[in-house]
């Protein structure tokens, strides 16, 4: 059984992931617009289904334990990116806040000694390290490129296998 501690912070979790998810949809319809970025919008469309999967196991998670996980108002996330670049930039400060909030949750974890709940956020611990290094990764291309045409023509190109790296 959760208790309410652990039960709000996991919660306040399904509203991080979900607005998460909706920052990476704003992306995408961005992206979308602009000419030549279709391995972007898709890198941003895919992230923003990612981020409503890492929502929906909390939902699943809180729910099984015990819980009530509740579904959360969103906020409207930044609608349009002056470019590539800054968009990216957006994603990795996300990201980054993403894996401090986990962090603190691991630690609420500990605190309330709810070994369970330490256990399942183990795979959000790893999660984020991969998704912080991917947006660092993405960054140091895009510092790379500045304002070269041809290396952005590249880097959409090469975002759609990036991730299997
Ligand atoms: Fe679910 Fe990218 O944090």
């Amino acid at each position: 059984m959760l208790s309410k501690i652990m039960q709000d912070a996991l919660n306040a979790q399904v509203a991080m992931e979900a607005q998460s998810s909706q920052a990476y949809l704003a992306m995408a319809s961005w992206a979308e617009i602009q000419p030549g970025l279709k391995g972007v919008t898709n890198f941003f469309f895919k992230h923003a289904d990612e981020e409503r999967m890492h929502m929906l196991k909390l939902i699943h998670f809180i729910n099984e334990r015990g819980g009530f996980a509740v579904v959360p108002a969103l906020q409207q996330p930044v609608l349009t990116f002056v470019s590539v670049k800054k968009a990216f930039e957006e994603l990795l400060k996300h990201e980054l806040a993403v894996s401090n909030s986990i962090n603190e949750l691991v630690d609420i974890a500990l605190k309330e000694k709810d070994y369970a709940t330490h256990n399942f956020l183990q795979w959000y611990v790893m999660e984020q390290m991969e998704e912080e290094k991917l947006a660092r990764d993405c960054n140091d291309k895009l510092e790379m490129i500045g304002d070269d045409k041809s290396g952005l023509y590249l880097f959409d190109r090469d975002i759609m296998t990036m991730e299997n790296d």
